[in-house]
């Protein structure tokens, strides 16, 4: 399968294979319901007065877009921070969010290739923020006390061990505010005893995606 290729998954959303990783980006089980399930509503975005938002992979851009369609939906403010290492191209992200009409989004496409050049890409629509670092998040010095939500959606640990190791989800979990929680798609064991090891506590709940287990950990 081409990396030029979208997918269908079974709630009818798009996805892509990664040829690098060897991966879906997302769940052919359902994208778009992988992403209000795990992320949206496992870190409590969905209800939050101001969203906070620190994305470990902006990969193609549907956990932002969730988000944001949310909390334009109801009124809130949203900062989004985003890392994404290796960015897939204007005219393929425009392919898989067919109709997407946010001028956030649109505004985000027109500035993507200079915002890949210069390393990062900052826009402002209204009380809506997004920041996006085309960097290694690994080596990042990522906001300290500062998500409302972390969503950690890297490809897998085996196929992309750099984000999940038990140092790197110190660091996330650093970056979380108090309250603020930590949403991922894998209940790996590993996972899930790092991100207890980095203080947050950790509740794995049953996903509609798939009937797959994702977890959830709150920075008390
Ligand atoms: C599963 S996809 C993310 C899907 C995305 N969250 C979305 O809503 O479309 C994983 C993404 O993480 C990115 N990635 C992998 N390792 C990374 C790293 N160390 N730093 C930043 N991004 C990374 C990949 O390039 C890929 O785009």
């Amino acid at each position: 399968m081409s990396e030029r290729q979208p997918q269908r998954t079974a709630d009818g959303s798009l996805t892509l294979m990664s040829e690098r990783y060897g991966e879906t980006y997302a769940s052919l089980h359902g994208a778009l319901a992988q992403s209000r399930t795990v992320f949206l509503q496992g870190s409590g975005s969905h209800v939050h007065p101001a969203p906070r938002v620190l994305e470990i992979g902006f990969g193609l851009g549907l956990n932002f877009r969730t988000t944001l369609h949310n909390a334009s939906g109801r009124g809130a403010a949203l900062t989004c921070h985003a890392y994404e290492a290796f960015p897939i191209s204007a005219a393929l992200l425009t392919e898989l969010a067919a109709g997407e009409t946010h001028p956030l989004w649109l505004e985000m496409l027109d500035t993507w290739d200079a915002g890949v050049r210069a390393g990062h890409l900052e826009l402002e629509r209204g009380s809506h923020r997004l920041r996006l670092d085309f960097a290694d998040a690994t080596l990042a010095p990522l906001p300290p006390n500062w998500a409302s939500a972390v969503y950690l959606d890297g490809f897998s640990p085996g196929k992309n061990p750099e984000v999940w190791t038990p140092e790197f989800l110190a660091r996330l979990a650093h970056s979380l505010s108090p309250g603020g929680v930590l949403a991922t798609y894998s209940a790996a064991g590993a996972v899930r005893r790092g991100l207890a090891a980095a203080g947050l506590q950790v509740e794995k709940r049953r996903g509609l995606v798939g009937k797959r287990e994702f977890l959830v950990a709150r920075k008390e």
